[in-house]
Formats: C-alpha cells, sequence, structure tokens
C-alpha cells in the first residue's frame, strides 16, 4: 500500500470544508460556459497559477470571484456531488460542511436555490456512499451583522437540514463580538455554533468565539498557542480546533509545513483534528493534508489514529452515531 493509499483508506470524518473552495478549476470553467459567465482566465493553468496568496484576504478575492459561475440550482448541485465523490474516494465518512449564502444571495441567488442544489446532492451521497453529513451556515463576517441576520432569518424554514452556523471571511478587524447578537438568536433557535479563530486573528478572538458565540468547535485556532491560559482552557475543556495545515502554509500563516505547530498541540493534548479548508485553491483534500504533516512532522501512526479518532470525536454526530460511522 502506498503512503497516498493509506491516508485515503483510513476512516475520517471532514468538519472544515467550504464548499464553495471545493470549486476545481474545470468546473469552473465549465460552469462559466454554462452560464455564460466570462472568467478573467484563459486556461486551467492559468487559473491554478493565480493561486499564489500573501494572506487570507488575497485568496478571499479569488475566492468570491470564482464562486460568480455559481447560478443554478444544479450548479451547487454539482459542486457539492463533486467534493462527495471525492470525500468517498477518500473514505471520509461523515462531513460537517460549510456554506456561504450570502455570498450568493448578495448576486441575486435565492437561499433556496443554493440549499436545494447542495441538500439534494448531501441526500443521494448518504444513498449512493454511505457518508452522512451537516450542513453548517457560515455568515460573512467582513459583512454586517445585520446582514448576517438576515441570512439567518432566510435559513430558518430550512432548520432541520442545517444543524449549525459558523463565521468565516476576512477575521483581522471582524472580531467575534461583533456578532454576538446573531449567534444569541441562532443559539435560541436551536443552531450549534462554530467560529473562524485564531487563523489570522489573535488569542483574543478565540476567547470571544467562547464566550460570546458559545461555540462548540474552533476552526483554525491554531494562533491559540501564544496564550497559556486558552491553551490551558482548550484541553481541559477539549473543545476541538479543525486544523488545515494545506490552507495554512498556502495563506502564510506558516513559513513551511516543518514549522506547522499541529503535533505539538496534540502532543499538549488539545483536541486538534485535520481538515481540507477550500482544497481545489490549496492543493489537497483531507487525505492529502494528512500526508503532508506526517512527512513534514514525523508523525507516528499513533498521531494519525488519534488524530482520525479526534476528527469522529469532534462532529455533532451523537455518541452512538459516532460509533457506527467509524
Ligand atoms: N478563513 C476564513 N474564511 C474562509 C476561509 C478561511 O480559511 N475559507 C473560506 N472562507
Ligand atoms: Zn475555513
Amino acid at each position: 500500500m502506498t503512503k497516498n493509499q493509506f491516508f485515503c483508506q483510513i476512516p475520517k470524518a471532514e468538519l472544515h470544508i467550504h464548499i464553495e473552495g471545493s470549486l476545481e478549476p474545470e468546473m469552473m470553467f465549465a460552469l462559466g460556459d454554462r452560464n455564460n459567465i466570462q472568467l478573467p482566465y484563459k486556461s486551467v493553468e492559468e487559473i491554478r497559477a493565480a493561486y499564489n496568496f500573501q494572506n487570507l484576504q488575497s485568496f478571499l478575492d479569488l475566492y468570491y470571484a470564482g464562486m460568480s459561475v455559481l447560478q443554478t440550482e444544479q450548479d451547487f448541485y454539482d459542486l457539492t456531488w463533486a467534493y462527495m465523490q471525492k470525500a468517498s474516494a477518500q473514505n471520509v465518512r461523515h462531513a460537517e460542511i460549510f456554506f456561504d449564502p450570502q455570498g450568493h444571495t448578495s448576486r441575486g441567488i435565492s437561499f433556496e436555490t443554493i440549499h436545494r442544489g447542495i441538500y439534494r446532492a448531501l441526500q443521494e451521497a448518504k444513498q449512493e456512499f454511505g457518508i452522512s453529513s451537516y450542513l453548517i451556515l457560515c455568515f460573512l463576517r467582513h459583512l454586517s451583522a445585520e446582514s448576517a441576520m438576515e441570512a439567518l432569518e432566510q435559513a430558518l424554514p430550512y432548520k432541520d437540514t442545517i444543524p449549525a452556523v459558523g463565521l468565516d471571511s476576512s477575521e483581522v478587524g471582524n472580531p467575534p463580538s461583533k456578532f454576538q447578537k446573531v449567534f444569541d438568536k441562532a443559539r435560541e433557535k436551536g443552531f450549534r455554533t462554530v467560529a473562524h479563530a485564531g487563523e489570522e486573528g489573535p488569542p483574543e478572538y478565540i476567547w470571544e468565539a467562547i464566550n460570546l458565540l458559545g461555540v462548540s468547535r474552533i476552526d483554525h485556532g491554531v494562533r491559540c498557542i501564544d496564550d497559556p491560559k486558552l491553551l490551558e482552557y482548550l484541553i481541559e475543556k477539549q473543545i476541538p480546533l479543525t486544523v488545515c495545515p494545506l490552507s495554512n502554509i498556502k495563506l502564510c500563516v506558516f513559513d513551511s509545513m516543518a514549522k506547522h505547530n499541529i503535533k505539538q498541540l496534540l502532543d499538549m493534548g488539545l483536541c486538534v483534528t485535520v481538515n481540507s479548508d477550500d482544497p481545489s485553491y490549496f492543493g489537497g483534500y483531507v487525505a492529502e493534508n494528512l500526508q503532508e504533516i506526517e512527512s513534514a512532522l514525523n508523525l507516528s501512526r499513533q498521531d494519525i489514529y488519534k488524530l482520525v479518532k479526534n476528527s469522529f470525536q469532534a462532529t455533532f454526530l451523537s455518541v452512538e452515531e459516532k460509533q457506527t460511522r467509524i
């Protein structure tokens, strides 16, 4: 068995994947053609060559531009189905998937169109591949709290199919506290909560996500390393971090994979998990993320087993459901 086969075969859960970030350049072109949308690239190679980021914002600019090809229910279905096929090939048994409705409703696409396409693909993937999944609605933090509240209102009729809300986009300058009221309302309506925090932002944003937004998990969270009290708290409460190693390198959060702190966090006893974030933009799905850290950080088989075990532990599945997924 090759290394890649091993990392593909090991059962795993994926908890940090933006469905719009799984839009591969080939599909971007196909959907652009189908919808008569002109892209500023001549070829797939040119798109891939443009994926050279200096920080989170330089990625987000291309990420939002790429989304423009997603127009119809079928587009959202095709996007999601392609990810689920990939997830199946990598033995992802359960996925908790972010979507960014404000990135689409702001372009005149209805919440219903987005939701129907994504959700139909998830249901079919459950039938065909046996992969269970949950949807997580992410609020775009560079937009206003009012806009987030509007997105929450739009989601209420679909509550049964969206168990959680999250927070993504430009972190620095948009602290979790900006969205406290929206998250209060979401929790009151029965949504669980997660938030991106401590990717580029300081540990204080992680504290805010915990104390003001009531999150069950932190997305990224790697900058917790700068705050010993926070580390102690994350260990004691076993609040999971959904870490995305290839993303962190592509967005220059760490200079190289050898400098990534995931092994350090794992050894300290944090509940860290490995995820792909935006696999099409960052050069790998979850198996490639596992493989890259294994070789750069000399992870043992024990470390890998612990990481994938944590991934199931950190899901929103019930204790009984977790047993059946592994
Ligand atoms: N961080 C913040 N927002 C995002 C990301 C990310 O890594 N990916 C897609 N939206
Ligand atoms: Zn993310």
